[in-house]
């Protein structure tokens, strides 16, 4: 009796601090801002590293989002990207077909690719550790912070983040990324930087007027980010 009773006072008490503890931190719904990266690798056994200027749009209320990229490299010329990922139904992600529109800015060549995941909502995932919080800046400029610490275990990913958001509202500030993707060891860090709620010009969703036709190729990795938290 006395066990029981036990019991039903810790599930309540569980219960209590989960609703004050229990408001996920996700991002706003929609809201748009730059994204910058620098990541290293080494593929094939000779090392790289490449830059990132990224303007983002993140959709939630729609199921989209979308994505204009500059990348410059150690090896390689600089290229530019267009990226926009829809699902067929903007209600229900998990129940229809998503697809991944990548346009090469330079060639205005469309590649494509059916997304069997659902869309990518921005949230800190469950499994995370909570590192506590922390201020950027002083005084009357300062911006209250909160740090997360994420392991990602799979046959495909070996990660560790690093991830900070501001404590009110939980809009990304920085994601560091160490580990092994697919066999190649790298570490990216990411910046987010003006990020604004909203969106201004839907249009930016459109699929591509370049993907009319698109062309059987390859999308890398980079471009595609089945792993990441907040960054596109
Ligand atoms: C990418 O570079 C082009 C050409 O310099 C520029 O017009 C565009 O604004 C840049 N985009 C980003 C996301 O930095
Ligand atoms: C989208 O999914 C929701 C939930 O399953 C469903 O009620 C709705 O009819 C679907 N909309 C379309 C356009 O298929």
């Amino acid at each position: 009796m006395e066990m029981k009773f036990i019991l039903l006072a810790v599930v309540a008490l569980v219960g209590i601090v989960c609703e004050v503890n229990g408001e996920a931190c996700c991002t706003p719904d929609q809201w748009q801002g730059v994204q910058a990266s620098v990541s290293g690798f080494v593929y094939r056994h000779k090392p790289g590293r490449v830059e990132g200027v990224v303007y983002v749009f993140y959709d939630y209320a729609n199921k989209q989002s979308a994505a204009f990229a500059n990348y410059t490299s150690s090896s390689a010329k600089p290229r530019s990207y267009r990226i926009v990922t829809r699902y067929s139904n903007k209600t229900c992600a998990s129940c229809s077909s998503g697809k991944l529109y990548v346009v090469d800015l330079k060639t205005d060549k469309c590649y494509t690719k059916k997304l069997d995941r659902p869309f990518r909502k921005a949230c800190i995932p469950d499994s995370a550790k909570d590192t506590g919080s922390f201020s950027l800046g002083a005084g009357d400029a300062s911006l209250k912070t909160r740090g997360y610490n994420l392991e990602l275990r799979s046959q495909k990913y070996q990660l560790d983040f690093k991830l900070s958001v501001t404590e009110e509202g939980c809009i990304p500030v920085s994601e560091l990324v160490t580990g092994v993707a697919r066999g190649v060891p790298f570490m990216e860090t990411v910046g987010f930087v003006n990020i604004k709620p909203g969106i201004k010009d839907p249009a930016v969703f459109d699929v591509p007027e370049e993907c009319e036709e698109t062309v059987p190729g390859f999308i890398q990795q980079a471009l595609d980010r089945e792993y990441s938290v907040f960054s596109f």
